[in-house]
């Protein structure tokens, strides 16, 4: 480039700058923080898409894809193989700027207004910035609704999935996943990361809530239940697409064995032979994928010491040959970057060893430069790139991103719906465990004269749904969330001629025994993944009083326990008449006094080992 009219000085001078932006004459390529980002061409033939094939939603997905992979470019390719957060996007059009592919909220992350009206206006927002780019491909919008659409206030919470796991029904999983997905796609949300398809073996994890418990089979059956009650045809494509995760072996993780300081198991590592791997963890994920899986996340577990994500065994020549799955690899939150000692080393062997959309989840244009880098040196194949995108293309499709009509105001009442909400008490009722009942203190009459109610999860919402609740590790409080507390339900199912007094420590003015019948609801405060992993999960030293001061002014003491897992009561169940495990049963408690009050009984069994005397 030569520029005779201007000065020796200026030359210098717009040399220097010119290094930040460098313009080559052919294809306009701007690189920009070392991103060499194309000129947008939207205006050139190759973006006019009117007569398209693979707009044309009659005609196979195969074929569209195959029309679609013709016209993308190289830098369009790589868009489609990363999702990030959208606390990310600062201005949306940087997803049209650098072809993104898909978002995700990570926990909590949601509108300033924690509305559904403001989340699809926000996620229908990040959407029409992907459609003003060149072939208009619409994003994936991914997000844990792992216990219903519980980000977004309103939603209806669901019990975790280890109280699904306690009803070992697979109708009533499918149905609770079938409301959710509605739920989801009520607000532009067409993509699930669940079901959790984890084995935990250790209670002490913090993922255990997460998943359906430790049989090996109970969590094939209510995972594919979950997958298909999410995936459930609309016209001809799912409604919301699941994720099988997280494979695979997170649930055998090793306490102690955390690559992260402030964890004990999670990211931690797995000590197993293949023979039991695939015996107890692989099956799930084999039933998983014969019954329709699209995606699978891979977790960010080592097993025998080498790292899940850049495993090629694992990944492909397992999951992908052997099992034949067909749809794509997504990596879990950064775990493509904890395979190697660079950045560029660990993504390369993520994606070389199976890993099809990169969840990054911020640096997106690191991961674009990488990306160049790797393919302009052939570290990664244009074949790996081409699989990974047609993978990914294959599943937009069957998702219906391309012709599903754009969401609506008016689809926003199924939130939180009444329908909803009574699928998700049957499903509370359904998971409650009888864990003591001495001389058949349970069920309690709704007619006594008195009753008292404390605990710690008596009156609050947030340690009733647990984490991933409108905030990551969830709330504890009731703020702004909707439903039905435990005395809630207590007051509105007993007689009118039963007193219901209520003091959240035990402090009751009346003499010992005074009241008929006591109930104390204690257990765990809101965590979420290895911020739950824990020594010795236990009740609190002020549960275990406000317990004491409960049993001294009731003449019958009924303990009710709300926790993502079993929790050590072993030196005091013995004071307990009647106890009952409730887990985290969401917004809908009157599930809880459902069978409490006798009006259903007992049915559900535990669905991890709870060692009681
Ligand atoms: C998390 C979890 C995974 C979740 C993902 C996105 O770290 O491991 O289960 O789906 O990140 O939030």
């Amino acid at each position: 480039m030569y520029f005779p009219h201007i000065t020796k000085n200026k030359k210098i001078l717009f040399f220097t700058i010119s290094s930040v932006f460098l313009i080559i004459g052919v294809g306009f390529l701007v690189v920009k923080n070392n991103v060499m980002v194309p000129a947008n061409d939207i205006l050139s033939e190759r973006c006019n898409q009117a007569d398209a094939p693979y707009v044309d939603s009659m005609l196979p997905v195969f074929e569209r894809v195959d029309d679609l992979m013709g016209r993308l470019t190289e830098w369009e390719k790589i868009g489609q193989m990363v999702i990030i957060e959208k606390n990310s996007i600062h201005d949306p059009s940087e997803i049209t700027k650098y072809n993104l592919g898909a978002l995700l909220s990570g926990g909590g992350a949601g509108p300033k207004e924690d509305t559904p009206l403001a989340w699809l206006q926000m996620v229908n927002g990040f959407q029409i910035a992907a459609k003003n780019t060149c072939l208009k491909i619409p994003l994936l919008y991914g997000i844990d609704a792992i216990h219903g659409h519980a980000n977004v206030l309103g939603a209806t919470v669901f019990p975790h999935a280890i109280a699904l796991g306690a009803t070992g029904d697979s109708n009533l999983v499918r149905r609770v996943a079938d409301a959710t997905a509605q739920e989801m796609a009520a607000t532009g949300i067409y993509w699930s990361f669940s079901p959790n398809l984890d084995v935990p073996r250790d209670i002490r994890w913090g993922k255990t809530y997460e998943t359906f418990g430790s049989n090996t089979a109970n969590v094939a059956k209510l995972g594919v239940a979950y997958l298909q009650g999410t995936q459930v045809p609309v016209n001809k494509y799912f409604n919301v697409l699941a994720t099988a995760k997280h494979f695979i072996g997170g649930g055998a993780m090793e306490y102690g064995t955390s690559r992260n300081k402030n964890f004990k198991i999670e990211e931690g590592n797995i000590t197993l032979s293949e023979k039991y791997l695939r015996q107890t963890h692989l099956f799930p994920f084999q039933e998983a994928v014969a019954g329709g899986a699209q995606v699978v996340m891979v977790g960010t577990a080592t097993w025998n010491g080498v790292n899940n994500t850049g495993n090629h065994y694992l990944l492909t020549d397992i999951l992908k040959k052997e099992l034949g799955f067909s749809g794509f690899v997504v990596s879990d939150w950064y775990g493509a970057y904890q395979v190697s000692y660079t950045r560029y080393d660990s993504l390369v062997s993520s994606i070389n060893a199976g890993v099809d959309m990169v969840m990054t989840p911020f640096e997106y244009k690191d991961f674009m430069v990488n990306m160049q880098k790797a393919l302009g040196n052939g570290d990664i194949t244009k074949e790996r790139l081409d699989d990974a995108v047609r993978r990914i293309l294959t599943v937009k499709f069957k998702t219906g991103l391309f012709d599903r009509p754009e969401p609506t105001q008016e689809g926003l009442s199924v939130i939180g719906s009444a329908a909803h909400r009574a699928l998700a008490r049957e499903a509370v009722r359904k998971s409650q465990v009888l864990l003591k009942n001495e001389n058949s203190a349970l069920p309690l009459s709704k007619s006594v004269s008195k009753i008292i109610v404390a605990g710690s999860g008596a009156n609050n919402l947030g340690r009733q749904a647990g984490g991933w609740t409108t905030e990551w590790q969830g709330i504890d409080g009731n703020y702004g969330l909707t439903g039905t507390t435990i005395l809630e339900a207590i007051k509105s199912a007993v007689s009118q001629h039963t007193s219901v007094e209520y003091n959240k420590q035990g402090y009751f003015s009346g003499k010992d025994r005074f009241a008929d019948v006591g109930i104390a609801v204690v257990g765990e405060k809101p965590y979420a993944e290895g911020w739950g992993d824990n020594a010795n999960p236990s009740l609190s030293p002020e549960d275990l009083v406000t317990i004491q001061k409960v049993k001294a002014k009731s003449k019958k003491l009924i303990v009710v326990i709300i926790s993502g897992r079993p929790l050590d009561i072993k030196k005091y169940i013995h004071e307990w008449p009647g106890v009952m495990a409730s887990w985290l049963p969401g917004s809908e408690a009157s599930g809880i006094t459902d069978v409490l009050f006798g009006d259903y009984y007992f049915t559900g069994q535990l669905p991890v080992a709870w060692p009681l005397y």
